[in-house]
């Protein structure tokens, strides 16, 4: 615990990685939660396209945006401010980058920063919150969680999941009315791809628009389930012999024994991770070359983690609470943390949220455990479903003007720069 700064000073606030479709709503929680602490807090900064606006000192002035647009953003998804998919190394491989960002840092006195990823984004949280101490300049770090992988530890859920989740169980559950409407004649088997990169948990979110054994999806692809490519084609036919079709969800981190990908782009991102997506055509290719079954195929891709217009409620109030309670943390002085969410009981789901360490939750990714998948690898259990079950739980519907959501956008108004010097990302 650090002792709150005695003046007021300014805070940085960026998105980080993948965005969802409620990273907005933690912003609007890291906004309304700074006007509230005015004592500590000056103003609030946003890097424009995340941890590069630091870098390059392209700063957003938040205080230029209206009320109504900061209210609007925890009904709008995507990025309001940008994201990026940047690493900042260790300090010993590049300490440029590091005292580029104190750099700016000092000269728009930010005492605090706040930013909101996934797991390797809390991985560069805690590296900044360290160098404070080993460049000399007091800084405190809040991390605040979002990643529609859901893979983050020591937390119930990660926001931006319960919504890709809501969206996953609904779209497979109304695909799979269409072929079974069409099936006696036409379509026998609907491939649906989703994201999750190493972790299954969206895949499993399919799984929900079932209620009893049988129902669709038959079929489940887990990236923690090496691909049993006799047993799952068994699996399929069996389908298509009992209720005349088969529907299959396929996680975008589908491997084979050895660990390769099913599907694998061929490009990596500034992290170095393998840029998945494709499975969902070999999978179909796959049937109809050794089942000969007439097949559609869908990627759910980016439409699933912008899906707004069918968010989860309680998705978009743990997103927007986790905004807020990193500055509640922020202003006490608690560096190096990330607020998470903490289950206290399923039926009904009730929850709250405590702070833990940084350092507990940088890079450690979270699987789903071998007991929320049944035995035969391709469904989810009982116990999957009582975890799933309340992330996707009411509706929160955004306003519609001429029958299209009315999205919030930023102004963006640039803060006036301080530094001569540039940088390049
Ligand atoms: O990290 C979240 C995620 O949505 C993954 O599930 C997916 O593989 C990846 O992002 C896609 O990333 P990008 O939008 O950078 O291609």
């Amino acid at each position: 615990m650090r002792k709150p700064a005695a003046r007021p000073r300014n805070a940085f606030y960026a998105q980080s990685g993948g965005v969802t479709a409620v990273i907005n709503a933690s912003a609007a929680g890291v906004i309304e939660g700074a006007r509230v602490h005015r004592r500590h807090i000056g103003k609030l900064y946003a890097g424009r396209d995340g941890i590069v606006g630091g870098l390059t000192e392209d700063l957003i002035d938040i205080a230029a945006e209206s009320r109504a647009t900061i209210k609007a953003l925890r009904h709008t998804p995507a990025g309001a401010f940008g994201s990026a998919r940047f690493k900042l190394k260790g300090l010993d491989q590049n300490r440029a980058e590091y005292e580029r960002l104190i750099e700016v840092f000092r000269a728009h006195d930010i005492g605090y920063f706040f930013y909101n990823g996934g797991n390797d984004s809390m991985d560069t949280a805690l590296k900044v919150s360290q160098i404070g101490a080993t460049l000399g300049y007091p800084i405190t770090c809040v991390g605040v969680p979002k990643t529609v992988d859901n893979d983050l530890p020591l937390t119930d859920c990660c926001p931006g999941f319960g919504s890709v989740a809501k969206y996953i169980a609904v779209s497979t559950r109304e695909a799979a009315l269409d072929v079974a409407s069409m099936a006696r004649t036409s379509t026998k088997v609907f491939v649906l791809e989703v994201m999750g990169r190493n972790a299954g948990w969206i895949a499993a979110a399919g799984g929900l628009a079932g209620e009893k054994a049988g129902d669709p999806p038959q079929v489940i692809l887990f990236p923690e389930i090496a691909f049993d490519e006799a047993a799952f084609l068994a699996r399929v036919k069996q389908s298509v012999d009992g209720n005349g079709y088969c529907v299959i969800v396929v996680s975008e981190g589908t491997k084979y024994p050895d660990g390769r990908f099913l599907a694998e782009a061929g490009t990596r991102d500034a992290f170095g991770h393998a840029q998945l997506g494709g499975v969902g055509p070999v999978i179909a290719q796959l049937v109809k070359d050794r089942l000969g079954y007439k097949y559609h195929w869908a990627v759910a891709d980016y439409l699933q983690r912008a899906a707004r217009h069918i968010a989860s409620k309680t998705d978009v109030e743990q997103a927007y609470a986790v905004g807020r309670a990193a500055v509640d943390y922020a202003v006490k002085g608690m560096n190096a943390v990330m607020p998470a969410i903490i289950r206290k009981s399923s039926a009904p789901y009730r929850w709250k949220i405590e702070p833990v360490p940084l350092a507990q939750v940088a890079n450690v990714e979270k699987k789903v455990p071998r007991d929320f998948i049944t035995a035969d690898g391709f469904g989810i259990t009982a116990s999957c479903r009582r975890y799933l079950a309340p992330l996707i739980a009411g509706e929160d519907y955004p306003p519609y003007r001429n029958g299209l959501p009315a999205y919030a956008k930023i102004r963006g108004k640039a803060v006036k720069r301080k530094l001569r010097t540039d940088f390049v990302v």
